[in-house]
């Protein structure tokens, strides 16, 4: 039976990608338009009726292949910024998960917002909806770095949309951007402090990532706006690390922290690497084969899994999603190694760890704690019930704990 080693391959998750902003912010990569850059032709008004008919094709797609999944455990709705959207499209959205696949009845059903968007009202719409979960753009409270991050809201805003969330019985999660030009380290803290005392059960602290085809990159290139420093991330991060976790939140994956039993279930299945299908502009979605052998027989080059991507631009996605087709962009296999290094990376990052049980039946040869012992000895990670977990300097190191690991496992 499928998943029989993995049981967390029981769950399945569904995105939904909304890809418009009200205007794009100057460090942001993400795949998202403004109406001037969509152009006539690619609406809005008419997005949810797409998604929504994206969503019957793959469930016909899935069924042709053999796969047929359980009803969704969790959904998440990320742009872009979903809550440009009126309420209701959202939820339509949501229903028309529970007509393809079914919804858990436990089911987290998330969406980002930015604070600009959103009032009492509409967080009420989603509540009544079947929402749970809302995640606040908050990415800083000192004035000085929102105008450097070109974000148009105020503290005060996202202070308003957690209230409200919290009225309706929402749980709030809110992101914070470090890092950015200009940001002192009491900037920082005086960040933290306010999304601590806001009272929320989960933060994401992201460090500022520059992309050279963003607005902030091409400052940063022409030597109008400083770099971001290495040193000063990794100190931000050891204040964040502090200040939450002596205020209840405690990490659970690198730039994830949650008050127990608060953490996002929709990203802990992308970790645990769980299927899911990713709907609109540029998703990807993730499939273990259906007849994948999990007991230790599937080796190096069998096909473990398939990934699939969107089309990225809403026009030609639409075009495709009215011919009752996937609007997929690419699709390729995963085989069990490549599965397996994503494995690694993913249980790198997490709290949790890496089981090398599992780890062990993907690579389809024993692994040792014993085998890990030059990481251990570097302070990278500790061994915790069979379990590799990286330590607060493994996590500031991420990416040398990661290489060491695959050398060990021989990838
Ligand atoms: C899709 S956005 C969230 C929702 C909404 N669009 C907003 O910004 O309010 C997801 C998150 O990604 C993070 N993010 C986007 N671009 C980033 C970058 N270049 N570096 C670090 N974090 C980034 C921000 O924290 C942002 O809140
Ligand atoms: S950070 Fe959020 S609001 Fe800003 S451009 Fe990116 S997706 Fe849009």
């Amino acid at each position: 039976m499928r998943g029989e080693c993995f049981s967390e391959k029981m769950e399945y998750e569904v995105y939904i990608h909304v890809p418009f902003c009200l205007r794009r912010c100057g460090y942001c990569d993400f795949n998202t338009y403004t109406a001037t850059d969509l152009g006539a032709g690619a609406s809005r008004g008419n997005y949810a009726n797409m998604v929504i008919r994206e969503m019957r094709t793959v469930r016909r797609w899935q069924l042709d292949h053999g796969i047929d999944e359980p009803a969704a455990s969790t959904v998440f709705f990320g742009g872009g910024t979903p809550t440009i959207l009126p309420a209701s499209d959202l939820v339509r959205m949501v229903d028309a998960i529970r007509d393809a696949w079914g919804l858990a009845s436990d089911a987290e059903i998330t969406t980002e917002a930015n604070p600009d968007t959103v009032d009492a009202d509409y967080i009420r719409e989603l509540a009544d909806g079947g929402f749970t979960r809302i995640s606040f753009g908050m990415q800083s409270a000192v004035p000085h770095v929102l105008r450097t991050l070109d974000r148009t809201h105020t503290p005060e805003n996202v202070a308003a949309g957690v209230l409200a969330a919290g009225r309706c019985g929402l749980r709030s999660s809110v992101d914070l951007i470090y890092g950015a030009p200009g940001e002192s380290l009491d900037d920082w803290r005086t960040s933290v402090r306010a999304a601590i005392d806001l009272g929320v059960d989960h933060v994401s602290a992201y460090a500022l990532t520059v992309e050279t085809t963003t607005k902030m990159g091409r400052r940063i290139a022409a030597g109008t706006l400083p770099k971001p420093d290495d040193d000063d991330e990794a100190a931000k991060y050891e204040i964040a690390d502090d200040l939450l976790s002596a205020a209840g939140l405690q990490w659970y994956e690198i730039s994830n922290w949650a008050r127990p039993g608060q953490e996002s279930r929709h990203n802990l299945g992308y970790w645990r690497n769980v299927d899911w299908a990713g709907m609109g502009p540029g998703a990807h979605s993730h499939y273990a084969m259906p007849d994948r052998p999990d007991d230790g027989r599937g080796r190096g080059e069998d096909a473990y899994g398939i990934r699939s991507w969107d089309i990225a631009h809403p026009r030609m996605w639409g075009r495709k999603v009215s011919l009752d087709e996937v609007p997929w962009q690419g699709e390729e296999t995963i085989t069990y190694d490549e599965n397996a290094e994503e494995t690694i990376m993913l249980g790198l990052r997490l709290r949790e760890g890496l089981g090398l049980d599992r780890l062990s039946v993907e690579l389809g040869r024993e692994l040792t704690a014993d085998m890990f012992r030059p990481v251990l000895d570097e302070g990278l990670a500790v061994i915790e019930n069979g379990r590799i977990v990286p330590t607060r300097r493994g996590r500031l190191l991420n990416d040398s704990l990661i290489a060491e690991c695959f050398g060990i496992c021989g990838l």
